[in-house]
């Protein structure tokens, strides 16, 4: 009963009334509370006047959080501002800080899909597979190149299309029906291509780089330099032999190719990327960087690379 008296006191309250929380036990709704009011404990009459006082206080109370809200505002207004003058990165994003600093450079790095034909579907999902490790490595590259997928179509495009439609959303790529020859002017491209004769030494910032978008366990040997030769355009291979030593054939796959130009835009050094991206069963050995014997060592591995290998072992180690 008397727990009744004290909730219908603070409702009354509310709806209007203005009691004397000073006049204890005299809260002036009516008579009838009053009375009831009388009939209240000490401790149930300091109850009362408390909730009183903290329904008084609510105008002061949320002047009060408006007051803070507004000092905050400011506060995040001059950051930014004092942020805009020093030029930083974080004005430019707001509150929000890059990750880190990713400096876009201007390199492309092409993967010509122009052998769709000539593979098995098993194949052409494996291809689909090392293009999405491609665009993932390039994402979270500290130095991304501009990333290129031409001549897209056939069955790596139904490939895409049933396993992964989410491709069409996919951001900083460049996806192209036509061929690489129609988007890079020729005198830009350069084939990437373990049969060419020549050495690739250092990245060209203007260049294209092609990488022949293939899965093909060695049954198509040399098809990438024949056509950089018949399109008349540059090509080069990968300086491994330069500075590894190598269990295996120099064959790389796709995104091992794309993944080790990545490395080596962001440590300046062949052997640490080769070291940082060919796995460990291809049993990569470091040389000993002495030009004469490097180039003796071209010399030998050009030889020796017309292919020891069966198709199959190709294909496991890389
Ligand atoms: C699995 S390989 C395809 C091999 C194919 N028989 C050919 O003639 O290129 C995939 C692609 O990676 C690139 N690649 C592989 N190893 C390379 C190397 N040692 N140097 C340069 N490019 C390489 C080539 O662009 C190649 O087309």
């Amino acid at each position: 009963m008397a727990d009744d008296c004290v909730k219908n006191e603070a409702s009354s309250h509310r709806d209007g009334g203005s009691p004397d929380p000073g006049s204890q036990g005299t809260v002036n709704i009516n008579g009838e509370a009053a009375a009831e009011n009388q009939t209240l404990s000490k401790r149930q009459r300091k109850k009362l006047l408390k909730q009183h006082k903290w329904e008084d206080e609510r105008e002061l109370r949320k002047q009060r959080r408006k007051e803070r809200k507004q000092q905050r505002r400011l506060q995040r207004q001059n950051h930014h501002h004092q942020n805009k003058e020093k030029g930083g990165d974080e004005a430019q994003n707001g509150r929000k800080r890059p990750r880190r600093e990713v400096t876009s450079g201007s390199l492309r790095l092409v993967v010509d899909c122009s052998f769709d034909n000539l593979m098995l579907i098993k194949d052409v999902r494996k291809l689909h597979k090392q293009i999405q490790r491609c665009y993932a490595m390039n994402r979270r590259a500290l130095h991304p190149v501009q990333f290129y997928v031409t001549s897209l179509g056939g069955q790596l495009k139904q490939s895409m299309d049933e396993k992964d439609k989410g491709w069409v959303n996919w951001k900083d790529i460049s996806f192209k029906m036509e061929h690489f020859s129609k988007v890079v002017a020729k005198d830009k491209l350069v084939y990437l291509t373990s049969d060419s004769p020549n050495m690739l030494e250092e990245l060209d910032q203007k260049k294209a780089y092609v990488i022949g978008g293939l899965v093909d366990h060695n049954h198509h040997k040399g098809i990438t330099f024949k056509r950089a030769k018949e399109l008349g355009i540059d090509h080069a291979r990968l300086p491994l032999s330069s500075f590894v030593k190598m269990n295996s054939r120099k064959v790389l796959t796709v995104n091992h190719v794309f993944e080790i130009i990545l490395a080596y835009l962001e440590k300046d050094s062949w052997q640490e990327a080769f070291f940082t991206i060919l796995p460990q069963r291809k049993g990569v050995v470091a040389l000993e960087q002495n030009r004469t014997s490097i180039q003796e060592k071209e010399d030998e591995d050009s030889d020796s690379d017309s292919g020891h290998d069966t198709a199959e072992q190709t294909e496991k180690r890389t």
